[in-house]
């Protein structure tokens, strides 16, 4: 049988399109700018890659310690250390502008003008093939509730960030809401070219001996094999209710897991955590996908999209 078609595009009502060639890419905060992976993982092969969450200005991040092993999963609490969007433009997309693979960007703000003011800069940068707009993330004026866990605010970042880009824009949910595809619902409305889901939900550990909580921030986002059946979920449950594409994360360590979400309404699936334990397994799981579909007789991805919803 001929080599099986993985080509997607995420984003089909943008003008400039977001085609990838293959559905396997890797998450934000997993795999740094892609630069420090390109020795030892042959990074052009993957779908796309997601850099770092970048914000206006450069961030330390949150106190040590921020990594903490769970049963299944991993507690972090990085507190988006990051470069800052000045650098990133300076510095990063001029290399990516040379790469096959599609880089985009993974933006988060304090504030709803924040969000509009990364698009706005990320908007004629050259290396940059769209945006991922992190919605987990404390709105200082509304108390420090996150974004992300209200539609109305939801809506708010996406439409502010569509407004000043052409470039195609992915909404990546929090599950730490009630009723996920409410958030969804809200963010397609507002124009979200894509959504993606799940980030990390909330979670903490604490060290019996100190008697005081194991990370620095006390609350870490929790990640790896724990959350995939929560994802998968969401995943399902949201592919039901928006009519974008939709790409699944959490918790994603082999090719089965990928065509699990693929099957639950996926077009694609992020890597995360399961990068630091062997940062080829994106591609380990993209030949698998292929090894699949040649078994199974499937000669395009879009037959396995959505198959079990
Ligand atoms: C160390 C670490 C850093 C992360 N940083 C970001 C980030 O900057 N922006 C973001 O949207 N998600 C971030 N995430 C969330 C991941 O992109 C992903 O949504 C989540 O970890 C679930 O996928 P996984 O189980 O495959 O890791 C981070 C996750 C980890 C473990």
């Amino acid at each position: 049988m001929k080599s099986p078609a993985l080509s997607v595009q995420l984003a089909p009502h943008n003008k400039k399109g977001l085609l990838l060639s293959n559905p396997v890419m890797a998450a934000s905060g997993t795999f740094g700018y892609g630069t420090e992976y390109a020795e030892v993982v042959d990074i052009q092969r993957l779908g796309a890659i997601i850099c770092k969450g970048t914000t206006l200005k450069p961030r330390p991040g949150n106190p040590q310690p921020r990594l903490w092993e769970t049963a299944g999963g991993v507690l972090n609490s990085i507190g988006m250390e990051n470069i800052g969007i000045d650098a990133l433009i300076r510095e990063k997309a001029p290399l990516w502008a040379g790469w096959k693979v599609p880089v985009i960007v993974n933006i988060l703000g304090e504030s709803i003008e924040d969000y509009g003011k990364l698009a706005k800069r990320l908007d004629k940068a050259s290396g940059v093939s769209g945006i991922e707009v992190n919605i987990s993330c404390p709105n200082v004026s509304a108390g420090g509730m996150e974004f992300g866990a209200n539609p109305k605010s939801a809506a708010e970042v996406t439409a502010a960030v569509k407004a000043k880009t052409t470039l195609p824009v992915i909404v990546k949910l929090s599950p730490n809401v009630t009723d996920i595809t409410e958030i969804a619902c809200a963010v397609e409305a507002a124009g979200a070219d894509a959504i993606s889901l799940i980030n990390t939900l909330r979670g903490m550990a604490i060290d019996t001996k100190s008697r005081k909580p194991v990370l620095g921030n006390v609350c870490g986002g929790l990640s790896g094999p724990a959350i995939k059946p929560v994802a998968l979920y969401m995943v399902y449950q949201v592919a039901r209710a928006v009519k974008v594409p939709i790409i699944g994360c959490g918790g994603i360590a082999t090719a089965s897991d990928a065509l699990e979400f693929i099957m639950a309404g996926a077009s694609a699936v992020q890597v995360g955590t399961a990068i630091f334990t062997n940062p080829c397994t994106p591609l380990d799981i993209l030949e698998g996908i292929e090894r699949f579909m040649k078994k199974e007789g499937i000669r395009n991805l879009t037959e396995l999209i959505g198959a079990a919803l």
